[in-house]
């Protein structure tokens, strides 16, 4: 199977828009699901929604429900239908299937890994019920299953974790450890892929483990214990994400090391926990995954249920921060 893939550029348009939106409208007005018209949706009808979440693993993750939640509100005209899948795809699948028994007028999810999805996407396609990917892609080689995919591209962050190992610690050699992301997951794939491209032309640097840690603080720390044990040369950790190298700094610490002088450590997501273990000196360098992806999803499903054409992939925008640049924003930080 193809894997989804992901393009550079911002926007490509999407093509299956007009059928789905056709689709959307009449389940809507023939199910009659939430149909107040005190709301802000589509032509005035509250909007139902279906939103298959992974589950509470890390900082960003609450961040991201928190924002769906506040953008899906009854006052900006949805009726959100949410559940918490706790990191499994059969707990994923079976919301879709619900979503659909309801006749909600929107399914959106963010998949906890890529593959897998086509049968239930072909049951919500048959029923006419358009599917927004929201944070992760899926590998199938039918676009047509869902009509908008918003979310980062998680090659360049890793890439750009990678760039700035290559760049920052001279020219001795490096060694690095690196904490994985759920198997199978769209982020650490890419994450994994981005930072491997980076780091393969420059020969001092070599990756000496990688394991799985599932996005997971507890996870995180355990699995930098056995790295701590396996091996006394670990110059550099690449966290797939702030809550793993959270956790890897605790492992740190009770090993008697000091993370930010012993051991670097670089990550993905720009939580607050993170970003304040950078501006303490502890995380040197994280790169940004943005999870406030509410307002964009909120928009994009009011365009589809009023027939409008949507992009199919809308690519956020992320930032970097090293100690100084995330002690200015600190202040500010939203999530
Ligand atoms: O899919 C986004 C990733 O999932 C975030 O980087 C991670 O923190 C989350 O669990």
């Amino acid at each position: 199977m193809a894997r989804t893939s992901y393009p550079r550029t911002a926007l490509a348009v999407l093509s299956f828009a007009a059928f789905i939106a056709l689709g959307a409208c009449a389940s809507g007005s023939e199910s009659g699901a939430g149909s107040d018209s005190t709301g802000a949706g589509g032509g005035g009808d509250v909007i139902t929604i279906g939103f298959a979440q992974i589950g509470a693993e890390s900082g960003w993750r609450t961040a991201n429900t928190a924002s769906i939640k506040e953008a899906l509100s009854r006052e900006n005209g949805f009726d959100l239908k949410f559940s918490d899948a706790q990191q499994n795809q059969e707990n994923q699948i079976q919301a879709i299937r619900s979503y659909i028994a309801q006749g909600v007028d929107v399914i959106a999810f963010s998949p906890v890994v890529e593959s897998g999805w086509d049968a239930v996407l072909q049951e919500a396609k048959a029923a006419n019920i358009p599917v927004i990917l929201t944070d992760r892609a899926i590998d199938s080689e039918d676009d047509s299953l869902y009509v908008s995919f918003i979310g980062a591209d998680f090659v360049e962050e890793g890439r750009r974790a990678g760039e700035w190992v290559s760049e920052n610690l001279g020219t001795e050699p490096i060694t690095v450890v690196e904490l994985q992301g759920t198997t199978g997951s769209a982020p650490a794939i890419d994450r994994q892929e981005g930072f491997a491209d980076a780091v393969a032309g420059n020969s001092n640097i070599t990756m000496v483990d990688s394991q799985v840690g599932n996005f997971t603080r507890a996870e995180g720390k355990t699995v930098m214990e056995g790295f701590l044990q396996a091996h006394d040369d670990i110059d550099v950790v690449f966290a797939h994400n702030d809550d793993m190298a959270l956790g890897a700094i605790e492992a740190i610490e009770a090993a008697g090391l000091t993370p930010g002088e012993d051991i670097k450590l670089v990550s993905i997501d720009g939580v607050k926990d993170g970003m304040t273990a950078l501006a303490e000196g502890k995380i040197s360098y994280i790169v940004e995954c943005n999870p406030l992806l509410g307002p964009d999803l909120a928009e994009i499903a009011k365009k589809v249920v009023a027939g409008e054409e949507v992009e199919k992939r809308i690519v956020t925008k992320d930032e970097a921060f090293d100690q100084e640049a995330a002690t200015k924003a600190l202040p500010d930080r939203k999530y």
